[in-house]
């Protein structure tokens, strides 16, 4: 497996005193390590029973859309408040640096829909569970969740895991 963690950079004290900010801008400017991220995560699922992928804007957008490209399957973007047009079904909820509001249409998917949640990072998992909420709530299965980074001494990997979901990271 080629070590994608040098590509990913650490900006100390951003957005906030104190957060040590793991920023994949630099990995996904790096044509290779662009691909190997996401050859990575195909090689994971490509035989996996799943309907859509659901990413989580904004960084999740790049990774499941490229995924789902790959895997010729759907994408669900779960948005920040306020973006979507259509009935939405809504959670809020508090991560490392703050609190958000995140959406999904309520229609996104037929009850029962086999949903992979991705995104770049898992922290606190505030995001993540907030995101399995929603989607339940809409009738989804969650078929996994994966990550490229998983920060694992905030604990949102296991909080999952306790919630009885799989989670895969690609790196920590
Ligand atoms: C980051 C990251 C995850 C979330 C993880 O997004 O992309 O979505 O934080 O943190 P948690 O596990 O503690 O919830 P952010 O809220 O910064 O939004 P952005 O992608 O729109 O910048
Ligand atoms: N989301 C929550 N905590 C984060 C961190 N330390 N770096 C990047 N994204 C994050």
């Amino acid at each position: 497996m080629s070590d994608i963690t040098k590509l990913i950079r650490t900006i100390p004290n951003y957005p906030k005193d104190g957060i040590m900010f793991r920023d994949i801008t630099t990995l996904l400017k790096d044509p290779k390590g662009f691909q190997t991220t996401i050859n990575m995560l195909v090689e994971k699922y490509k035989n996996t029973d799943i309907d859509y992928i659901a990413g989580i804007e904004a960084r999740g957008f790049i990774l499941g859309a490229a995924l789902a490209y790959a895997l010729n399957k759907g994408f669900i973007p779960v948005r920040k408040k306020g973006k979507l047009p259509g009935k939405t079904i809504t959670q809020s909820y508090d991560l490392e640096y703050g609190s958000d509001t995140i959406e999904i249409h309520e229609d996104s998917f037929a009850s029962g829909s086999k949903i992979l949640l991705i995104d770049d990072l898992i922290a606190t998992g505030g995001t993540a569970i907030g995101a399995i909420t929603l989607i339940e709530k809409a009738g989804g299965t969650i078929v996994e969740t994966a990550f490229v980074v998983d920060l694992p001494e905030l604990g949102g990997a296991k909080k999952i895991q306790n919630l009885g979901h799989k989670v895969f990271c690609l790196c920590s």
